[in-house]
């Protein structure tokens, strides 16, 4: 496939529904969340190489943040689109939905983030197509992915800088009036 020759956003957009058995659920009854990230990680492979048009790998996931719980017996849907694409890097916004039938509800139940690399049969990072943006959302999407990844890479700065710093003096420090009982042999 020719990786300079774009594609549009609906040309990957995937949706995934799933119906919420009983042995997805935790002791509380509630569903675990390990089986929503695997479904986000599932959703977001198939967006991405639809997109690049060849195997991906997922490198991280942002913003899990269960906002309500999923109960047994509703059927969870995933909307995954592409935001945004770097040289090989793909970001997929994926919203997580959760619809009870018989009452007719549906919840938002989280919006997640995953970043996956194309990947060549070299198993190298490869090229994936630009992406074709066609509405105001989906040019939006796109600058808040970029403004998205310059705040992770400053934030990361950041906590390197933070662990470079930190000493068992200013540990101790920190750790006066928190919920920590220190028991250091010295
Ligand atoms: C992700 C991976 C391919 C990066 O490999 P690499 O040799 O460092 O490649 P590069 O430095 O050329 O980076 C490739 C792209 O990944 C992006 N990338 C690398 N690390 C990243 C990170 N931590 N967060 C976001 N993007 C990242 C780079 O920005 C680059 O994007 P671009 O091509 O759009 O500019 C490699 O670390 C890998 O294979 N990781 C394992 C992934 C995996 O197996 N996942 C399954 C879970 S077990």
């Amino acid at each position: 496939m020719n990786s300079t020759a774009g594609k549009p956003v609906s040309h990957s957009k995937t949706t995934i529904t799933e119906l919420m058995i009983p042995s997805y659920a935790n002791f509380g009854g509630k569903i675990h969340g390990g089986i929503l990230l695997s479904l986000i990680d599932k959703v977001a492979y198939a967006c991405a190489s639809k997109h690049a048009g060849t195997y991906c790998v997922t490198v991280s996931i942002d913003n899990v943040e269960f906002l309500q719980p999923v109960e047994v017996g509703e059927l969870v849907s995933l909307k995954a689109s592409v935001n945004y694409v770097g040289r090989s890097s793909l970001i997929i916004g994926i919203k997580v939905i959760s619809e009870n039938v018989k009452l007719g509800s549906v919840k938002h139940t989280n919006t997640s983030y995953v970043t996956m690399v194309a990947k060549g049969e070299d198993e190298r990072p490869t090229p994936v197509p630009p992406l074709i943006v066609e509405t105001k959302d989906e040019i939006r999407r796109f600058v808040e992915a970029l403004k998205r990844k310059e705040l992770k890479l400053s934030f990361n700065e950041k906590m390197d800088e933070t662990k470079d710093k930190l000493d068992i003096n200013l540990a101790m420090d920190i750790l006066k009036g928190q919920r920590c009982i220190v028991n250091l042999e010295v």
